[in-house]
């Protein structure tokens, strides 16, 4: 695989806020042709009169197919008349929400955030694979929270163990087209996502952070990219240790109910 090097383009889903904001304009300030794609387009339009400026903005829900695919059909276009490549790609665009009450599970919230983190991520797959070749990589975002279950992280931690399986999956299949494929797996990062959490969050990175740690890994083609490592490592670690005693340390408290959950 060749080495990702500036002067290139890249398009990265969910670039109208935290993570996803950050990475583009980071790539943008290291000379690359940045593709940003949020879902509001006066948002996107702010940013790129703004801190976007310079770069090739693109409206569109990720959970609605024919949206993803005529996207991708203006990605085409612009890709033929600038003569360039899609080099990278960076599926991030994701929501979180809990599951308050397990035994009343909330089936719709279930349906709606695993629709939004995994099932919108085949539809960007199928709009956006068939434009990237060779030395091309795929970043697919994931969580921590797939290292070690977290309570009220049924629907969030399933969305985004699929998306695990996923990018593991697609790199060997991606191999004899020479595209590769990394699992971004962030600790906490303050973003508005986790600004909205009512609970404590250790170990919690700014988006700077996080966006250095993923375009480092992304350019030296890691396949998982995980952060901070004090913090992914601890999950690791746990998660090694008899499914007894870490369900005893993460079964909430019943008489003090515990707001833990993992990003
Ligand atoms: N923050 C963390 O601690 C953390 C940790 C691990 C993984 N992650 C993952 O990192 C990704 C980015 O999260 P973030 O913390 O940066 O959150 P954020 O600030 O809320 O950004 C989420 C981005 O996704 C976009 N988006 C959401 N639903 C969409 C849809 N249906 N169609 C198109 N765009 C959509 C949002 O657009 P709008 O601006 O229109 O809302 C926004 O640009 C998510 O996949 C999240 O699960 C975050």
């Amino acid at each position: 695989m060749m080495p990702l090097t500036p002067s290139q383009t890249v398009l990265i889903t969910g670039a109208s806020s935290g993570i996803g904001l950050e990475l583009a304009q980071d790539y943008l300030r290291e000379g690359w042709q940045v593709i940003a794609c949020g879902r509001d387009e006066h948002k996107l339009s702010a940013l790129g009169a703004d801190v976007l400026s310079g770069a090739m903005l693109l409206a569109f829900d990720v959970g609605q197919r024919h949206e993803v695919h005529q996207a991708a059909a203006k990605v085409a276009e612009y890709l033929t008349k600038e003569q360039c490549q899609l080099n990278l790609a960076i599926f991030n665009a994701g929501n979180c929400e809990y599951i308050d009450a397990a035994k009343a599970f909330d089936d719709v919230l279930f349906e709606r955030v695993i629709h939004t983190n995994l099932v919108a991520m085949g539809y960007c797959l199928g709009a956006f694979l068939p434009l990237m070749s060779k030395g091309a990589r795929l970043g697919l975002m994931s969580s921590s929270a797939i290292y070690l279950p977290f309570p009220r992280a049924e629907a969030y931690g399933a969305s985004k163990a699929g998306v695990q399986y996923l990018a593991a999956s697609l790199a060997l299949d991606l191999v004899h087209d020479e595209i590769g494929v990394s699992v971004i797996c962030p600790g906490f990062v303050a973003t508005p996502l986790t600004a909205k959490n009512d609970f404590a969050m250790p170990m919690q990175v700014d988006v700077k952070t996080a966006s250095r740690e993923i375009r480092l890994g992304l350019q030296r083609g890691q396949r998982e990219i995980h952060f901070p490592k004090r913090f992914t490592y601890l999950l690791k670690l746990l998660s090694f240790l008899p499914a007894a005693l870490w369900q005893r340390l993460m079964t909430p408290n019943k008489t003090k109910p515990q707001k833990d959950v993992s990003q």
